[in-house]
Parts: structure tokens; C-alpha cells; sequence
């Protein structure tokens, strides 16, 4: 076996209990069974597991084994616990079947993972619940441990998050919390530290003498569907920015860790947020654009007078010496042209031109497109020669694309950070300080339009948002959304 097929064995988990809430909504039913079924399927869900799934409604094992469907190798190991979160019953009838699974495994430890897939103020009755029960408590004389994780939004604001973190903290070592962030567990966005730090092209040039900006796009086609109640809360600064456009901010920009160690990659990502130039509310109006897409206050469970932003643009700047001056332009929407979701890094024209007749801003910068969706991969333009008269300069791409190696990692993000948490592993999972930089870092923007009574531009529902953002770029545009 040669190196590289060595590190692309992955290692299977011990035995654990699988226990998760909220089992017959929506995230468990169309994200988290599948990819524990997908990762027995693949021998990488141990055979002593077991699988706990709590909710409200009225199933026994067989009829929640017969709403998931599918063969029965893996519905053997699913049973359902029925009962109300708030109530103590449930987390009785769970001990004890917490109790027999362990027993019945007879590797040794058997880990327990609870998969909270429920609302913030919802996660924090559970896990109050169940440290009442003991069922969150680890001992010294027993390796094996007890993680949970949570969905998010985790918090709303600064000061949510931090009463929750100070609430969970008082149950839950941070060590047993894994935070998850779904954006981690994409095969192109785990890329992003390969990239940079597998190689010796680019983390050189990686620095404002060399890039002149950084583009984050995260575009979508989709409205809020039947998130409604929820997203109307939420608005996109929220629901994509303080996660998913940070996440990918700090991985494209934080300084090399001294390990790829979980702790060394999320200490230099806190940093990362940290060097972000802070925002001032007087002039947020340069920095900040949010958009609503028409209609969307005709959209269910959504106030008709609703003044939640469908879109963001952004454009922050990083004050540390890498990127000093160099604008980072980030934006993220629904009701947009199309899905599309990727990083772009613009490298500076050559300084000089030794072509008659081209000046050296006649020629291109490179441009460097991390692809998250829905290509998956990277390109890079070059400046190359194009066949024909001598002086014929022209655009080409390298390129490399994920389906070329037989294996579409779109769907895997959930089933990465699930082997990962029963692996134990919390490299992918957000740590208690990001979240709370996070949320300082939008303090000001969540604040001021909040109290404004302004509603944001309306942008028509196709379109690449609302034409304002274009002021963020200028005189450059945005990158296109349609595919290239
Ligand atoms: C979720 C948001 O976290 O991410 C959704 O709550 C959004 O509103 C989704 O649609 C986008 O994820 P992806 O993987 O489809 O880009």
C-alpha cells in the first residue's frame, strides 16, 4: 500500500449509541438516516451500534422502521423511543434502552452520541433533561465518552449564544459539544486547507502583494420553501452568514496552523475572525447590502409586512499583514439565478508587460475558483498562448473536477461529520470561541437593521440580487452566476 491509499483508508468507530432527537423531522429524515444507513452500507457503522430515535409521534420500532424504508440490515439496529422532551418519561425509557444497548455491545467502550436536531431553546430542555437523568455523564473509570450535537442556528445574537454556551457549559465539558457546521463536512470545502497547505504553489503568492481580491458566493435558486416560520426569524445574516460564508472565510484566509491537530485549525480560525476589520454602524451602509426577494412576504408563515433579508453582500476587509487592503466581497442569497456556490481568489495583473502593444493591465489577473457547487472542483486561469498569429495571448483553464474520480461528494457532508463525531473526532465541528467571535464580529449589522425601519431592496426572484451590491465591487462586477 503506498502512502497515499494509506491516508484514504477510513477508520471505522467503535461501538456507540446513536441517539437522536427530533428523528421524525425533516434534517433526520432526509440528511441523518441516510447517511447512517450510507455509512453502514460502507462497514464504517459499527455492528454493535445501536440507533435511538427519539420523538413526539406514535411509532413503535417496526412502523419507524417502515417509515425509513430500505433494507432491513440497517433498520435492524434503528428502534424508537416515543415521549415528549420536556417530559421526564422519555429520558427514563432511554436510560434504560441507552442501558441494554450498551450491554449488548460486548466491545468495549461503547461511546454514546446524542444528534440534537431540534430548536435552540429546545436543545438546551434536552440536554437539561438529560444531564438530570446522568445520561451526559462521563466517568474516569469508563473511556468510554458521551458527545452531543448540535444543530444550528446556535444562538441568535452575541448574547444568546453566550447564555447558551454558559447554560451548556454547566452540563457539558466543551470537549463532549460538537457544534456542527454542514459546510465543513463538503469534500470541496475540507479542499480549501489541502490546497493551501499540501502544496507549495500557492500559499507564497497567497497575500495581499499577489491577490487582489476574494470573492465567497454561496447563491441559491430555492425561496424558503416551509422553512418560513423559521427563516422569517432567521434572515440570511443568520441562517448563512455568522456559519457557512465565515466558515469559508476563515479556512480561504486564516495563517497556516501548527497541525492539521483540531485545535491548532480552529485556533487559527478564531484568529482569522478576530483580524476582521470591525464594522462601524455609521458606515454600514458602504460595507453592507441586504435584499429581499419579491414575494417573499407572500411566502407561508412569513409577516406580510416582513423586513428579513433573503440576501446579503458584503465586503470586509482583513487587518493582518497577509491581507492588508485586499477587499474580501462576500454574498449569499435565495430566490437567486441559480445554485451556485464557490471562492474565487483574483491574483494582481503582472506588473509589467514585455508585449508590444498589450499593457499589463491589458492581461488578465489569474483567477483561482474554489468550486463548492455545482461543479466540484477547482479551475485556474492562465494567461497562455492561443495557437495562431504570435502574439495570440488568450484565457485558458486548468481544471479539475471531483467526477472525474468516479465519486460525487455532494451528498456526503452529513456523513463525514456524523463518522467523525463517532470517531470523536471534532476538527469539523465549531468550537465555543468561533461562535461567539462570530456573532460579536456582526454585532453591529444584526443591531442596526434590526432598529431600522427600512425594509431591505427588493430584487426580483431569478435576478443576481439586488443591483445595489454592485456597489460594493465597483468599478469591478461580481462574478457571474451562470456556469462557466
Ligand atoms: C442551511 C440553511 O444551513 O444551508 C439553508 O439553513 C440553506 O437555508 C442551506 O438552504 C444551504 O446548504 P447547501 O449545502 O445546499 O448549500
Amino acid at each position: 500500500m503506498n502512502w497515499e491509499e494509506l491516508f484514504c483508508v477510513e477508520m471505522a468507530p467503535m461501538p456507540a449509541v446513536v441517539v437522536i432527537f427530533g428523528a421524525t423531522g425533516d434534517l433526520a429524515q432526509r440528511k441523518l438516516f441516510p447517511a447512517l444507513r450510507n455509512l453502514h452500507d460502507r462497514k464504517l457503522f459499527n455492528e454493535q451500534s445501536t440507533i435511538i430515535a427519539c420523538g413526539r409521534r406514535e411509532y413503535s420500532d417496526e412502523s419507524f422502521r417502515t417509515l425509513l424504508g430500505g433494507d432491513s440490515d440497517f433498520l435492524q439496529h434503528v428502534h424508537y423511543c416515543r415521549g415528549d422532551n420536556s417530559e421526564d418519561d422519555i429520558y427514563l425509557k432511554l436510560a434504560a434502552m441507552l442501558k441494554a444497548a450498551a450491554d449488548k455491545s460486548t466491545d468495549y467502550p461503547c461511546n454514546t452520541l446524542f444528534y440534537l436536531a431540534l430548536s435552540s431553546p429546545d436543545m438546551l430542555i434536552v440536554c437539561r433533561k438529560l444531564a438530570e437523568h446522568g445520561l451526559l455523564q462521563e466517568s474516569v473509570a469508563d473511556p468510554a465518552w458521551k458527545h452531543v450535537i448540535f444543530e444550528k442556528p446556535f444562538g441568535r445574537d452575541l448574547a444568546t449564544a453566550a447564555g447558551l454556551n454558559d447554560k451548556l457549559h454547566e452540563l457539558l465539558k466543551e470537549e463532549q459539544i460538537y457544534r456542527i457546521d454542514h459546510y465543513l463536512g463538503k469534500e470541496t470545502v475540507q479542499n480549501i486547507l489541502m490546497l493551501r497547505f499540501a502544496n507549495m504553489i500557492f500559499e507564497p503568492l497567497w497575500r495581499a502583494e499577489y491577490i487582489e481580491k476574494v470573492e465567497i458566493t454561496v447563491a441559491e435558486e430555492l425561496g424558503v420553501e416551509r422553512r418560513g416560520n423559521y427563516y422569517d426569524h432567521s434572515g440570511a445574516l443568520r441562517d448563512m452568514f455568522q456559519n457557512h460564508m465565515l466558515q469559508l472565510l476563515a479556512l480561504t484566509a486564516m495563517e497556516v496552523p501548527s497541525s492539521f491537530d483540531a485545535d491548532a485549525v480552529r485556533d487559527e480560525k478564531t484568529k482569522l475572525l478576530r483580524s476582521i476589520r470591525p464594522f462601524d454602524r455609521r458606515t454600514l451602509d458602504q460595507y453592507w447590502v441586504r435584499g429581499q426577494y419579491a414575494d417573499y412576504c407572500r411566502e407561508p408563515d412569513v409577516a406580510p409586512d416582513s423586513k428579513t433579508e433573503t440576501y446579503v453582500a458584503a465586503k470586509l476587509f482583513i487587518d493582518n499583514w497577509r491581507w492588508r487592503d485586499v477587499p474580501f466581497f462576500l454574498r449569499s442569497g435565495k430566490r437567486l439565478g441559480r445554485k451556485k456556490s464557490e471562492i474565487a481568489i483574483t491574483f494582481k495583473s503582472i506588473p509589467h508587460s514585455i508585449f508590444p502593444n498589450i499593457a499589463a493591465g491589458d492581461l488578465p489577473g489569474n483567477v483561482l475558483v474554489l468550486q463548492i457547487f455545482p461543479q466540484e472542483g477547482m479551475k485556474l486561469a492562465l494567461q497562455a498562448k492561443k495557437p495562431g498569429a504570435k502574439l495570440c495571448i488568450g484565457t485558458m483553464q486548468l481544471e479539475f473536477d471531483y467526477s472525474s474520480l468516479g465519486k460525487n461528494p455532494a451528498d456526503d457532508a452529513y456523513e463525514r461529520l456524523l463518522l467523525d463525531a463517532l470517531l470523536g473526532d471534532p476538527s469539523l465541528f465549531i468550537r465555543s470561541d468561533f461562535i461567539l467571535e462570530s456573532w460579536k464580529l456582526l454585532s453591529p449589522v444584526l443591531s442596526t437593521w434590526e432598529s431600522s425601519d427600512e425594509k431591505p431592496i427588493l430584487y426580483a426572484p431569478g435576478s443576481n440580487g439586488p443591483a445595489a451590491a454592485d456597489k460594493l465591487t465597483a468599478p469591478a462586477a461580481w462574478r457571474q452566476l451562470e456556469l462557466d
